[in-house]
């Protein structure tokens, strides 16, 4: 019967008639699918881009041609989109594929890991590299970016932070609307943007131990006043899409957590776009134990409301005996269909499936020099200055400098990971660039002192290649001595390797690799300047450093434009202003540590026996959250408010004078925090509440002001109410988590 139907149902039937709503076209659609068209919709699968190209399995074409793939990731160009596209068109149906793809932090230019990025805490870039990201990929033939990443983590080292945005609710859902206003714009059927993917859902940033992948187990007060709020704050600016993380959150695999996707993201958030899995979590539950099979793996992910099964094939296989046994209802199906094809129809798939293929496009669209230019803009703004002793940075271009480390003369580590279809033998290196800036003014020389790592368990773990100089470890560092001894001053670049943080890549030791130690520690020992380059993509222990070295630049991964960005700090050309977005720990026992925690019943005190601390280490971490140096100095002064005591509905107004203090111009991120001082829970010490990027001349003077009202200062309390509890409240603002102006307020 059904294929009797099919038999006469031709591609113009599936283009929306002229003045045809979209509901009436989708709901047609629908009524005219088989059920394994219907999964097919449901499927998601991956092509891979091998060294010969790109290639999809034979059976994936077969799928595609016959319905049952709707949906494929890892393919992008519009040749090869193109190619796929036709194979739907040669559908029953010919409902076009939707193509999606890790575009993290940027398509073909790359821009700085987001952690880095967040450092700029600049809401307009993080938007204008999401924008670039998006006009790029849809050049490339792409509809859809597994991003923004928006989980919170507090926890260096779980390797994902590099991800993210860090540690801070407040600041993360600024960057996560700003992100999914990038990607899609104003218009979806913009031929330059993309839907967008808020991922990991829920708490994927918080496994315990920081150890991927590892059980999520939290209180719903830490979920609703911390992890949750960037989720949300994505899904209010439009989100097109969500992905289930692999972690369980209490018990239950958010793949099969119907209280997170039902409940909380679609009754309570309102939210109307698709869910997807991420890679195989449906399949994955059989490991998690809360169900004992894939077809019980099937059913209860689509009880749970997840709409699109990726990789792992389940819905397509299991479903149709599910609906025959009654576990799942054929209704279900039905809405998780439509809201995929509504993604298809907001980009305007069934008008014309191509229109995201289109090979001029991409030849004018990506790696444009503008484009390059903002990344570099951007990679400029992320860096962290962590210690500059006596000034030694900026550098003078005189005199003869060493560079050494294996980060030198290396592009592949610097893109950094999730670089995606970014091409690393494209983006710049340090040594280029400070051999561009110093012509005729310095002589430079050059030693790569180490590899990443000598350890080669580590390395067969990461399974990646790494780059390496077969030369002995104590040839490249009496190699790396010889040269910094006929030198007047010593830039080192450590750090990690670009595969050392991201997916599967937790750290239990978070110091810069042994071989590196041992090269820096040689070279501190000839009693020459070194300025300390770090690249890495987690918040790293830095101790000895911290003591030993006299400047501290952190570079994070910054991107196609690593090098000229780099250069022009360590030079002086540009004055660094970006400030960190996670604690940096002393050791990695201290971990988790964040600003945002609570006084206990017996705070910290070295002179008390039974108070809250170490014994072998100081409680307070080596660098703050919100921390940063800057080649110029700036002074807070005068922090007042509009009033002392204000009603539930008042808005509160502070202001405070900042002051550039020094020689050179340069921005200030300047920071308030806000303390409930007693609640009917035990609050924070300090909640971020607002940030503002200044500009200031040298000797300029600015008054800066803040408003916050009664959202900012409410919270979820024990009985999982929103609340603004009145009472005495403390209001801070300052250069960072620790170094703040205070004032007392009260609500009324
Ligand atoms: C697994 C990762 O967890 C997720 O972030 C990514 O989007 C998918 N794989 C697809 O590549």
């Amino acid at each position: 019967m059904i294929l009797l139907i099919s038999c006469n149902i031709s591609f113009a039937q599936n283009k929306p008639g002229k003045n045809q709503d979209k509901e009436s076209f989708l709901n047609e659609l629908i009524g005219k699918m088989t059920l394994e068209e219907k999964l097919g919709q449901l499927t998601l699968y991956t092509s891979d881009m091998s060294v010969t190209g790109p290639v999809i399995r034979d059976t994936y074409k077969q799928d595609i041609m016959e319905g049952k793939c709707g949906n494929i990731f890892n393919a992008y160009s519009p040749e090869y989109t193109k190619k796929l596209q036709d194979l739907a068109m040669k559908s029953r149906l010919k409902i076009p594929l939707l193509f999606g793809y890790d575009v993290i932090h940027g398509h073909k230019t790359i821009f700085p890991l987001p952690l880095g990025e967040s450092c700029a805490w600049d809401t307009i870039l993080s938007e204008k590299s999401a924008r670039i990201a998006a006009v790029e990929a849809s050049a490339d033939g792409l509809h859809w970016t597994f991003s923004p990443m928006v989980d919170i983590s507090r926890d260096p080292r779980w390797g994902r932070v590099a991800e993210g945005s860090g540690e801070d609710p407040c600041l993360g859902s600024a960057i996560a609307r700003a992100k999914v206003r990038g990607y899609q714009g104003t218009d979806l059927k913009s031929k330059e943007t993309i839907l967008s993917c808020v991922k990991h859902f829920a708490l994927y940033g918080a496994p315990i131990a920081g150890r991927d992948y590892n059980t999520v187990d939290m209180s719903m007060q830490s979920m609703f006043n911390t992890y949750l709020p960037p989720y949300k704050a994505a899904i209010d600016a439009g989100a097109a899409t969500v992905m289930s993380s692999f972690n369980e959150v209490n018990g239950v695999p958010a793949s099969a957590n119907s209280w997170l996707m039902n409940d909380l993201l679609r009754k309570q958030w309102g939210f109307k776009g698709f869910v997807v899995t991420d890679y195989t979590s449906i399949n994955e539950m059989v490991y998690h134990g809360n169900v004992a099979d894939e077809y019980e793996a099937g059913v209860a992910a689509l009880n749970a409301g997840i709409d699109m099964d990726m990789q792992g094939s389940v819905y397509y296989t299991y479903l149709k005996k599910a609906l025959e046994n009654k576990h799942v209802k054929i209704e279900d199906i039905d809405i998780a269909v439509y809201r995929i094809l509504d993604a298809k129809w907001q980009l305007g798939l069934f008008e014309d499936p191509y229109r995201y293929s289109n090979i001029k496009t991409a030849k004018t669209a990506i790696m444009t020099p503008a484009n390059l230019q903002t990344a570099e803009e951007i990679a400029k703004a992320s860096m962290v200055l962590l210690k500059n002793e006596n000034n030694l940075l900026p550098l003078q271009a005189t005199g003869k400098i060493a560079f050494i480390g294996p980060f030198v003369k290396n592009k592949r580590d610097l893109i950094g990971n999730w670089s995606g279809a970014g091409n690393w033998m494209q983006s710049k290196n340090l040594w280029d660039a400070v051999v561009a800036r110093t012509a005729g003014k310095a002589e430079l020389l050059y030693a790569i002192g180490a590899n990443v790592t000598e350890d080669t368990v580590l390395i067969k773990k990461m399974h990646i290649q790494e780059f390496i100089d077969k030369r002995s470890k104590d040839e490249l560092i009496n190699e790396a001595i010889e040269v910094a001894g006929r030198a007047d001053i010593i830039v080192l670049t450590l750090g990690e390797s670009e595969g050392m943080s991201g997916e599967a890549a937790s750290r239990s030791d978070i110091t810069i690799p042994a071989n590196q130690q041992e090269l820096l520690k040689r070279i501190h020992a000839m009693g020459k300047p070194i300025v300390l380059l770090l690249s890495n993509g987690r918040p790293l222990a830095l101790t000895w450093e911290d003591k030993n070295i006299p400047a501290i630049l952190e570079t994070w991964f910054l991107g196609t434009q690593s090098g000229p960005a780099i250069s022009s700090v360590l030079f002086g050309d540009y004055n660094p202003s970006g400030k960190i977005t996670m604690t940096f720990p002393r050791s990695v026992g201290q971990v988790p540590i964040y600003y945002a925690s609570k006084n206990t019943g017996r705070p910290f005190d070295n002179n008390i026996k039974y108070s809250s601390k170490y014994l072998d280490i100081e409680n307070t971490p080596l660098y703050s959250f919100g921390f940063g140096l800057s080649y110029t100095n700036y002074s807070y002064s005068n922090l007042k408010l509009n009033k002392t005591s204000f009603t539930a509905d008042e808005t509160i107004e502070a202001c405070i004078e900042i002051k550039n203090t020094g020689k050179m111009d340069g921005s200030e991120i300047v920071q308030l925090y806000v303390q409930d001082l007693v609640g009917s829970s035990t609050r924070p010490l300090k909640e971020l509440k607002r940030f503002s990027k200044v500009f200031l001349k040298a000797g300029e003077s600015k008054q800066i002001c803040f408003t916050i009202n009664k959202e900012d200062l409410m919270y979820y309390n024990a009985d999982m109410e929103r609340v603004l509890e009145p009472g005495k409240f403390k209001l801070f603002i300052g250069k960072n988590s620790n170094e703040v102006e205070t004032v007392e307020f009260e609500i009324k």
